[in-house]
């Protein structure tokens, strides 16, 4: 395992899929294969999909494609993984892992400007064919939806002094880097939540350049309506938006019934699809985050798909 991601609650994500021989599974977020090499070797005989929408992750797993003839890698976005799988005929699947957000490598890359310590363009695409970087987002948003963006993906509560200070620098010059961007935030804000301001609004943007919430809510949705009776799928989240989400849905997904409370009988027709495992999110122990500092944030989910009615 390389220095390029160190996965996090590895054995306890891959044992929540139950895999079963012959099944066929999918892991959304390939990153460095940690996961998807984990599941290869756990249960040889089944068929793995997984998706990462970054060229370097293919790079980075190219050699397990060689390994693996059951393995199939695929340069896309988990949002469309209904249409993806399609072209592989594959209609049903038995499992799916959510490992979410950025890798170790794709941080501690400076030109992908993700980190607000390292000296990078002002970029943050997860896709670098994506038409949008946060240079854009940084020079040209006016104040107000730069502080929405703030507020609405970073909940950060300086978002509006934060965005006013973006505004009047750019005013002499376009901001071009990400410590450029860094040092503004560092004099919009008192000395005790520099870097908390910092990894908020850095954490903002990421989102929103990435649709990172609209895609796994729509991801999620047609995972579940994927999965045979049994399949499970389990996702790694690593901040309260996204965490937010997955437990949403998932209790949605559970509910027998959406009518109102004071309906005198059920007309919505709902069915409930998932029973969720998880009452309360897995988080890894301490050993693993001394390990690996980076999994301190993790908090993982799953749930299993019920029989059709
Ligand atoms: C936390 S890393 C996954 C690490 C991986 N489980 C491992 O063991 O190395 C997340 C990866 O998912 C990818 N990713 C994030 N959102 C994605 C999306 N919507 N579609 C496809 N890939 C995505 C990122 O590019 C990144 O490589």
């Amino acid at each position: 395992m390389s220095n390029y991601h160190v996965p996090v609650l590895l054995k306890e994500s891959v044992d929540a899929l139950a895999l079963q021989p012959n099944g066929i599974y999918v892991d959304a977020t390939l990153g460095g294969g940690g996961h998807a090499e984990y599941i290869l070797t756990s249960q040889p005989k089944i068929r793995l999909f997984a998706f990462d929408q970054d060229e370097d992750s293919l790079t980075q797993t190219r050699h397990l494609a060689e390994e693996y003839p059951n393995l199939t890698i695929i340069r896309d976005n988990f949002v469309n993984l209904r249409t993806c799988l399609a072209l592989e005929r594959i209609k049903k699947i038995d499992g799916i892992l959510f490992d979410l957000g950025v890798s170790s490598h794709q941080i501690n890359q400076p030109e992908r400007g993700f980190s607000f310590s390292l000296d990078g363009k002002l970029d943050m695409r997860m896709d670098t064919s994506a038409e949008m970087t946060a240079f854009d987002i940084i020079n040209h948003f006016d104040p107000y939806e730069l502080k929405k963006i703030f507020l609405e993906y970073g909940e950060e509560k300086e978002a509006g002094k934060i965005a006013k200070a973006i505004a009047e620098a750019r005013q002499n010059k376009q901001l071009e880097t990400t410590l450029e961007l860094a040092d503004i935030i560092d004099k919009s804000v008192f000395s005790k939540q520099k870097i908390k301001a910092k990894a908020r609004v850095f954490q903002a943007l990421r989102i929103y350049i990435n649709g990172e919430m609209e895609v796994l809510q729509t991801a999620l949705s047609d995972a579940v309506k994927m999965l045979n009776p049994g399949g499970r799928v389990v996702v790694i989240s690593y901040h309260s938006l996204e965490d937010r989400i997955v437990k949403k849905f998932f209790q949605y997904e559970e509910k027998e019934c959406v009518c109102p409370s004071n309906f005198p009988q059920c007309v919505c027709d709902k069915k409930s699809t998932l029973k969720i495992l998880t009452r309360k999110p897995l988080q890894p122990a301490e050993d693993e985050i001394n390990r690996n500092p980076r999994a301190r944030s993790a908090k993982m989910r799953f749930a299993e798909r019920k029989e059709e009615l």
